[in-house]
């Protein structure tokens, strides 16, 4: 069996997935013609063309329009579900959403929107998912502290922590330690893009004062190796997208070589790294390609394949009998 065999054969579990960044071109065009909104292109091949992060992020609030109510929601979280199965064989996800994104709709009717996409999805598929609510740091730090007042009055098993997106230079993570507190408080679990674009010390600042357990992407750290030890010792899981990095970094314009980007450092440091698409259908990329292009680049044999499937699952915050159902199909599916 090949190593991309092995790949698509693989349960896969990722913690990084963005439901705005996931809807299929087709369902994104279709909606968006539904409410008015004017697409540069209604080619699915080129409606998610973009060439730098700020381009990307204005489409990503499109996409946020386009889902406007809760029968929009409910099916780009199902069609996101789906193309992630077919894609990648997703088995769980912890997938974020912007809920201040979306002005129609209040916190309440979206989480119970996702959740019916989620529910037909497990349904018809057999993939599971959580969900991660985003603050969008491009916002003011009062509305990141209505959106957790928010989660707290309105819970939901479904829903099982906090993350922060969004330009990391507009907003640094030390402007939003009132939000992550009070969510901290309510045992809410906590994550935060960090070190993407932005600079290293966010990636410390996101642990020490916002309290996360997990961090989105990190890479800047591998250019400082104070704070790369700092988290290291602190044995945080990173949330890492291959392509999202390579992009960042230059690989595909400048022709920087994939195996030295800060990702493929942490990989080889042996960090508890797990692989994710972030945006699959605007980047895009898939999981089974992240696997691919990670393997292929790096050399990896099918244990350290498996290992970076089995590390997904052990940074995510499923409950104990969810991960050791998880565990044993990745397991049968490795022999
Ligand atoms: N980073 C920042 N903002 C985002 C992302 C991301 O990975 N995906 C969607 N919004
Ligand atoms: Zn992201």
């Amino acid at each position: 069996m090949s190593i991309d065999d092995l790949i698509a054969r693989l349960p896969k579990v990722e913690l990084h997935c963005h439901l705005e960044g996931s809807v299929p071109a087709p369902t994104f065009i279709e909606l968006a013609a539904g409410h008015g909104i004017e697409l540069k292109t209604t080619d699915p091949e080129h409606v998610y063309d973009f060439f730098s992060f700020l381009e990307f992020l204005d489409l990503y609030y499109q996409v946020c329009d386009a889902l406007a109510t809760p029968a929009d929601i409910e099916r780009g979280v199902y069609d996101s579900l789906v193309h992630g199965k077919a894609t990648g064989n997703l088995r769980y996800r912890e997938m974020f959403f912007s809920p201040t994104n979306h002005s129609q709709v209040s916190y309440g009717q979206m989480v119970d929107a996702m959740v019916s996409g989620i529910k037909a999805a497990e349904a018809d598929h057999g993939v599971s998912c959580r969900l991660i609510a985003d603050i969008n740091r491009r916002q003011s730090p009062q509305v990141a502290v209505q959106l957790v007042e928010a989660m707290i009055a309105h819970p939901s098993e479904y829903v099982i922590g906090l993350g922060i997106d969004d330009d990391e230079a507009t907003g640094p993570p030390e402007m939003f330690v009132d939000a992550f507190t009070l969510a901290g408080r309510h045992g809410i679990r906590r994550t935060a893009h960090a070190g993407e674009l932005g600079v290293a010390a966010n990636v410390r600042t996101s642990l020490e004062l916002l309290g996360c357990e997990r961090i989105d992407h990190g890479y800047a750290m591998t250019r400082d190796p104070e704070v790369f030890a700092f988290a290291r010792d602190s044995g945080v899981h990173f949330t890492g997208c291959w392509f999202v990095n390579n992009f960042h970094e230059g690989v595909f314009t400048e022709g920087v070589d994939p195996a030295t980007t800060g990702l493929a450092q942490m990989i080889r440091a042996g960090l508890p790294v797990s692989l994710s698409t972030d945006d699959p259908t605007m980047i895009p990329t898939d999981l089974n390609a992240e696997y691919a292009s990670v393997a292929a680049t790096l050399g990896l044999d099918e244990a350290a394949v498996v290992g970076l499937a089995r590390a997904a699952i052990d940074g995510s915050w499923a409950d104990d009998s969810t991960k050791a159902t998880l565990r044993a199909e990745l397991d049968a599916a490795a022999r």
